[in-house]
This record gives structure tokens, sequence and C-alpha cells, in this order.
């Protein structure tokens, strides 16, 4: 596997979750929709052999804002994977599908020059734990900078003060990692797949709350390089408040 973005202001987004059905491939076309009504013609990359994305990509009617796609599940030669993953040049939003069940190399490959890596979560008991031992893996395996605060959660289908949601909300606190948005269970999700569309291609009146769950997600998005200084701020000013101390430490002992 290997993604070889052309320009250095690509923005790529990963979806991902080794356990299946926990709406990736919904998340991932529900931006590619969001991104482009807004104009900005994203590029959809589908990892997954389902080719789930790529399939919702072809139901997608005519008249609608272009998504481009990339059936990068097709594996092609070496010499000319690069080739295919080629990233269209009005691109600057790659939204990467990602199948269930991915290993270890995968993940390190399709997290590579990520800028922020998604992870939808059931609200179960079965998939908070199976996350947590992949949100585990992700910071080791595929040594994810938690530093860069590019990963967050997004809890979906979840039913509004169930005690699944609340123990998944302590884990996450526990590792900070934020969860940026809750998406409900709704019809709304299946019967947009379906026709290939996004609950931004609908009328607004039957998804609204759905659509304020994906502002919050851009805005997540927007504040990324700020974070991302802050949390590299607080990293120096703890290393040189630790170096001074370990300085005074020396010179005590040079002079007892
Ligand atoms: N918020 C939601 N409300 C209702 N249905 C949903 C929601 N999110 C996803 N679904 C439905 O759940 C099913 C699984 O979702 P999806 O295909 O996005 O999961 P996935 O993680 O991509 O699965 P896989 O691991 O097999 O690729 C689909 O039928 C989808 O329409
Ligand atoms: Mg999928």
């Amino acid at each position: 596997m290997l993604i070889s973005p052309q320009h250095d202001n690509l923005n790529k987004i990963v979806i991902l979750n080794p356990k299946g059905g926990c709406g990736k491939s919904t998340l991932a076309t529900n931006l590619a929709a969001f991104y482009a009504q807004q104009g900005k013609t994203p590029t959809i990359m589908d990892f997954d052999p389902q080719g789930s994305a790529i399939s919702w990509l072809k139901r997608r009617p005519g008249s609608l804002p272009t998504i481009h796609g990339i059936a990068a599940y097709k594996k092609t030669v070496q010499a000319t994977r690069s080739w295919q993953l080629r990233v269209p040049d009005d691109t600057v939003n790659v939204i990467v599908d990602s199948p269930a069940g991915i290993g270890h190399e995968d993940l390190r490959e399709i997290t590579r020059d990520s800028t922020k890596i998604l992870i939808p979560v059931l609200p179960s008991a079965i998939d908070i734990d199976a996350a947590s031992r992949f949100i585990t893996d992700l910071l080791s395996v595929a040594k994810v900078d938690s530093n860069d605060r590019k990963l967050a959660v997004v809890a979906n289908r979840t039913r509004k003060h169930t005690k699944s949601l609340a123990r998944l909300m302590r884990f996450l606190e526990s590792l900070d990692i934020p969860i940026i948005a809750v998406l409900r269970d709704s019809q709304n999700f299946v019967d947009s797949a379906e026709v290939g569309i996004g609950l931004h291609d609908m009328h607004p009146s039957r998804v609204r709350p759905d659509l304020e769950q994906f502002e919050r997600i851009a805005r997540w998005f927007d504040g990324w390089s700020e974070r991302r200084q802050i949390a590299a701020d607080i990293l120096d000013i703890q290393r040189r408040s630790f170096s001074k101390v370990s300085f005074m430490r020396r010179r005590q002992a040079e002079s007892a």
C-alpha cells in the first residue's frame, strides 16, 4: 500500500476501525458529500475490497457536485501503484475509507501522511472494548503521535444518555482523545447511502441535527494546526522545566 500525495497542503482524513459495520463508509461518504456541497471537489480513496464507497459513488446522481473516486483496493503492480493512487490536482481533501480487520502493516501504510484520523465507534460494550484495543495499537504500532492532536472519535448510531456512551466518553477522556461528534441512529443514513447521496444532499429540514454534527467535525478539522501548536508548546515547556530540574539536581549532587 502506498499513498503519494502530490501537493503539500493535502488534507488526508483517514477513517479507521477494524471492527466491521461501525460506520466507516457511512462517515467517509458523508464527509465527501459535505465537502462536495461546499464546492471543494474531494477525493474518496477506498482501500476496502468490498468497495462500498466506490459503489456509493457509482450510484451518485450526475447532477450533484462531483466527488473523485480512487479504487485503491484494486492492487496494481508496484510500478504503477503510485500512479493509481494519484490524487487529482483540484483535490484538497482526501477521505480514506479503510477495511474491517485491517492488519498492522496496512495500518502503518494507510495512516502515513494522514492529517486527521477519525474512528467511528458504536456505543456498545463489545465495540468500545475493541476500539480501546485498536486505539492503543494505533498509538504504538502505527506510531501515531498523540501530540499531533489529529486523532478523534465519532460516536455513531447513538441513542441519547446510554450507559455505554458514558463509558466510551470516560475511556477517551483517560486517553485525552476527543469525541468530536455524536451521530444518531437514523434511517437518513441508510436511505441516502442507497441512492449515492450524503445527508448534505438531502432536504435540510429532514437532517438538521445530523448536519450540525458534521459542522462540529469540520470545526475540529479547521482547528488542527492551532491544537498541534499548543500541544508542541506545552511539550516544549515540560521538556525545558524537566531539564532545569535535572540541572539543579546535578548541581546539588556535585556540591554535596
Ligand atoms: N448513524 C447511523 N444510523 C443508521 N444506520 C447507520 C448509521 N451508520 C451506519 N449505518 C448503517 O450501518 C451499516 C454499516 O455501516 P457502514 O457500511 O458505514 O460500516 P463500515 O464500518 O464501513 O462496515 P465495514 O467494516 O463492513 O466496511 C450500513 O447499513 C449503514 O447504512
Ligand atoms: Mg465500509
